[in-house]
């Protein structure tokens, strides 16, 4: 799981005083807060590089000037001085500091801060179970934090099953509009010609069927977030009407000759290639620009596999808890294999997966034969090199991937360790792990 989900949150302690720097820090890993400490001039790249929420900065020197740009970009400052004048409160202020903490630093007060700055996304992925060890997905963590305090409309793609509504949700309860509803419509599962409706609204009598007056989506989901699913499935001749009210802030139910304001934030997803529908005119280039202001790319489960098994454990123990089974590992093969598969269903894939193998297991440990028929069998490489088929041997970089994997997880994710076995260093493997490639499609 991200370390996100487990701590408080993740702070930054900016101090040109290293002693103090650390002090603090400290005090913060005691009560829960992930906390690394940066000087004034390094500040930004080390908040860039621990993805720090939030930044705690002593006020000296560039102070105000760092705040402005932390604040620039989107990470929430509190500025802690000696003694502050009215003036310098002010031009505080004005740098973007959202809050003020005067030294010596009385503890409860800046906890009370950064309890309400760094609310967002360590309470969703709690909630949402958003697991992720992969630097990939570390870095998306982060992403989703930012973006999650804005406002802007967000574009997620991704393949079927990598996760896009998760981080529609994780938008949605990590921002300030979490106690608003959260609306899903799937464009591709609603009739083109209900979706009009669906979406706006209509009155009574505005077609055969509306036999009562009808609140529209955009309505329903005032002063939370919208998302449209399967963006790309919307019908050509809704487009200009979603585009009309996106520029407008306004729906008009059908039927209805007046116009009703909304205040949604915009989220939309796709596993299609939108640009290409753009180029051939099955989706409006206007309307595409609207959406696409922040894009979110999430990475197929087969380009992140230290995933893989993170999140087997995790379906394995929810799926056993659901059925009451104590099944509660994976052998040593079930394990190999389910890290060899090229997984083109994504997460939900694995998830339905291990709810399979859990109801086939006989014994607490999953076994090779409990998976399903496709994955049992895909030839293990590592295990047989049946030198007979050509086309199930594998280049040099798969095999290194795998063997990788393999002692990473026989010594329990310890990456150092990991890295004396393999006689490499830490960083090496920090950036084969960050580089993995897809695996060769698996055999019909
Ligand atoms: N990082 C993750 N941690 C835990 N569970 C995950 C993660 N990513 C996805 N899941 C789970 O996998 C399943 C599929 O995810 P989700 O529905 O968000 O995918 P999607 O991209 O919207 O798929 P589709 O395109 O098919 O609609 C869900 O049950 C979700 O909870
Ligand atoms: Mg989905």
């Amino acid at each position: 799981m991200v370390e996100l989900a487990q701590s408080k949150g993740r702070i930054i302690v900016i101090d040109d005083e290293r002693g103090r720097a650390e002090a603090e820090a400290t005090a913060l890993r005691k009560l829960g807060y992930v906390a690394s400490t940066s000087n004034i001039e390094h500040a930004l790249e080390r908040q860039r590089e621990d993805l720090a929420e939030v930044a705690v900065c002593h006020l000296d020197g560039q102070g105000l000037a760092l705040t402005r740009r932390l604040t620039e970009a989107g990470v929430p400052v509190v500025l802690t001085a000696q003694e502050l004048n009215t003036e310098q409160a002010v031009a505080a202020l004005r740098s973007g500091a959202r809050d003020l903490v005067t030294e010596p630093v009385e503890e409860g007060l800046l906890v009370e801060a950064l309890e309400r700055l760094c609310g967002g996304l360590r309470r969703d992925t709690q909630r949402l179970e958003w697991i992720g060890e992969s630097p990939a997905m570390q870095q998306l963590a982060g992403i989703v934090a930012r973006v999650a305090r804005g406002d802007a409309p967000v574009f997620l793609c991704g393949e079927s099953g990598t996760g896009k509504e998760l981080v529609a949700n994780a938008i949605h309860v990590g921002g300030p509009r979490h106690d608003a509803p959260f609306v899903a419509v799937n464009c591709a599962a609603v009739p083109g010609s209900l979706l009009e409706s669906e979406l706006f609204g209509h009155t009574r009598g505005a077609f055969t069927d509306a036999r009562s007056e009808r609140r529209g989506l955009f309505s329903q989901a005032n002063g939370g977030t919208l998302f449209l699913d399967e963006i790309g499935e919307l019908p050509l001749e809704l487009q200009p009407k979603l585009l009309r009210a996106l520029q407008e802030r306004k729906v008009r139910p059908l039927g209805s000759t007046r116009e009703i304001a909304f205040d949604a934030r915009l989220i939309t997803a796709t596993n299609s290639d939108l640009e290409l529908a753009v180029r051939e005119h099955r989706f409006r280039e206007d309307l595409f620009y609207r959406i696409n202001v922040v894009r979110i790319d999430l990475p197929p489960l087969r380009d992140r596999r230290s995933d893989v098994l993170p999140l087997a454990e995790r379906f394995l123990a929810r799926a056993a808890a659901r059925t009451g089974r104590t099944v509660s590992k994976l052998s040593e093969a079930a394990a190999d294999r389910l890290l060899a598969w090229s997984w083109p269903g994504n997460v939900r894939e694995l998830e339905n997966c291990m709810e399979s193998a859990v109801a086939m297991a006989h014994t607490d440990e999953i076994q090779l034969e409990d998976l399903p028929a496709r994955l049992r069998e895909s030839t293990a490489v590592e295990s047989a090199l049946p030198a007979s088929r050509i086309d199930q041997l594998v280049t040099l970089e798969e095999l290194n991937h795998r063997y990788l994997h393999r002692v990473l997880r026989t010594l329990s994710g310890n990456k150092t360790k990991t890295a004396e076995v393999l006689g490499i260093d830490r960083r090496t493997l920090y950036r084969m792990l960050a580089r993995e490639t897809a695996p060769p499609p698996p055999p019909p």
